[in-house]
């Protein structure tokens, strides 16, 4: 049965740290009207909870008397969504060098992720979901619509990163930076509970030599020529392109 225009999809995004998926998830979320949500925030927001509790999430009883007292949700009522641990925004210091350097190893933590998993499950019941991170074609929705693979070369994923930790925080080492980005992909794709793969119909995107507006028009024109009862906001790529 075809799809009418009203009906949504949703659409999974995963791929390396730094590679750009927020920046696209975000772009393709104005451009559908659909709803963008960061699984990665979530995972920071737990690592951030147990940075500033005394429990240790690798003690069992500790885990899950910590995990109780987790409330994750996202404030949309501004321009970008904002991650709200137990009411509180977030949205900056998880974000943080300290969160970077221990959120692969939170992520790690099967229990973790179930509890994480079925959140952002239950988030993308109604559709209309885009979701970025590393297992959401494979795990969190392997029925998504449209799965999307993203990869950048690392020195351009470094760059990207301290540009952005520089406008956020204004003192960054590019040293570290490099470091522990190779060491989260490290763990992230050989941890033994939902690696970071691309799923087999996921569609390979290397945005390495791709601007912002480009790399959106390619994704659009992509995602219409699979779905072509989807409806554009009127000015998706026209707003890209004037900025
Ligand atoms: O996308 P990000 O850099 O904000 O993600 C932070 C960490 O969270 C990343 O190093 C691995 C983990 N993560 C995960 O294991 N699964 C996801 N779906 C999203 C993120």
């Amino acid at each position: 049965m075809h799809p009418t225009a009203t009906e949504k999809i949703n659409i999974a995004i995963d791929g390396y740290s730094g590679c750009g998926k927020s920046t696209l998830a975000k772009d393709l979320a104005r451009c559908l009207n659909y709803i963008y949500l960061d699984s990665g925030a979530m995972y920071r927001a737990v690592t951030l909870f147990f940075q500033h509790s005394h429990l240790d999430y690798l003690r069992a009883d500790e885990l899950e008397q910590g995990l109780k007292d987790i409330n994750i949700t996202f404030d949309h009522s501004g321009e970008q969504p904002q991650m709200l641990l137990n009411g509180e925004n977030v949205e900056k210091q998880i974000r943080s060098q300290t969160v970077n350097e221990e959120v692969s190893q939170i992520a790690r933590v099967s229990v973790i992720r179930r509890f994480l998993v079925e959140k952002q499950k239950r988030i993308a019941r109604n559709k209309g979901v885009i979701m970025e991170g590393r297992d959401i074609g494979t795990v969190v929705l392997p029925s998504a619509e449209y799965k999307l693979f993203l990869t950048a070369e690392t020195e351009t994923r470094v760059n990207r990163r301290y540009e952005q930790l520089m406008e956020s925080d204004g003192k960054v080492d590019i040293d570290s930076i490099r470091k522990n980005l190779i060491e989260r992909d490290r763990i992230d794709s050989s941890r033994k509970d939902s690696p970071l793969r691309k799923a087999a119909d996921a569609i390979v995107l290397d945005n390495t030599n791709l601007s912002r507006e480009q790399q959106l028009l390619w994704v659009v024109e992509d995602i219409l020529r699979h779905f072509n009862f989807i409806q554009l906001n009127k000015d998706c790529l026209l707003s890209k392109a004037s900025r």
